[in-house]
């Protein structure tokens, strides 16, 4: 459209897309952190490319955030997806309940007619916890079906707010900052070079699925965010990102 060529977002988009090797990059205009009808577009872009991209019988894994309930706000599909699965990518991280990726998942599969599956358990727990929820047939089926996803679509956080909003311990904070914890995503934490930093045992997604998941869908944008989404994109796993022109100018001016 006429706008994007107006403000040069095509060729912001493939800057971006060739530098990261990623397969599409989608921007719209202007700054989805002063902007809630930005934030929206960036919801409706995503879904838009979610929807193209999804097979009969495909498991979508999605993550928490605000930006992510946008997408989910925005989703709509002219057929059922019936055959379908929305799932959360993690189990809780303590966000709360309009941002949790369970809720997503479910308002997801409502939207569009899919079906869905929910992960009832807290993402931190201890070694022994961890085992004998792992044993329990019940999750150990429903974590088969996360770590079997053929899409993510996740949110990216500035490392910090992201801690303090899922109410971290302070010593766990203290100890990331002192690694370089730069970005969120997944529920893990990452330097500015896109390495995992505090790593962690988790009942959802794993950095190993993560990596061979099919398509990878990151969506994030607002200027303060610039830094997070390039160490995200630097960690090299993500196959579209849908992001806004502030965050772009961020991610074009660290190249
Ligand atoms: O993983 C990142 C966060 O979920 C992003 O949350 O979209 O509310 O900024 P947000």
């Amino acid at each position: 459209p006429f706008y994007k060529t107006m403000f040069g977002l095509s060729e912001l988009e493939e800057t971006i897309r060739t530098h990261y090797g990623l397969s599409q990059v989608v921007i719209v205009a202007g700054d989805s952190e002063v902007s809630a009808q930005t934030k929206r577009e960036l919801g409706r872009a995503c879904s838009q490319i979610l929807v193209k991209v999804m097979r009969p019988n495909d498991v979508v894994a999605v993550t928490g955030g605000t930006t992510i309930a946008q997408v989910s706000n925005q989703l709509a599909s002219s057929s059922e997806l019936k055959t379908n699965w929305f799932v959360p990518a993690r189990g809780g991280l303590g966000e709360s309940l309009d941002y949790q990726a369970n809720t997503i998942a479910s308002m997801m599969a409502k939207r569009t007619g899919a079906q869905y599956r929910l992960l009832h358990v807290p993402d931190h727990l201890g070694e022994e916890a961890f085992a004998s929820i792992m044993n329990e047939p019940n999750i150990r089926e429903i974590v088969d079906v996360i770590r079997s996803a053929r899409i993510v679509v996740h949110g990216i956080g500035d490392a910090m707010v992201m801690a303090r909003r899922r109410r971290l311990d302070r010593a766990i904070i203290d100890a990331m900052e002192a690694e370089g914890a730069l970005a969120e995503s997944f529920g893990f934490y990452f330097d500015r070079k896109g390495a995992v930093v505090h790593k962690m045992q988790t009942v959802g997604l794993r950095l190993e699925d993560i990596v061979k998941t099919e398509v990878v869908i990151g969506v994030a944008g607002g200027k303060s965010k610039g830094e997070a989404i390039a160490a995200i994109m630097r960690f090299g796993h993500n196959d579209v990102l849908v992001t806004d022109e502030a965050a772009a100018l961020e991610m074009v001016a660290l190249i």
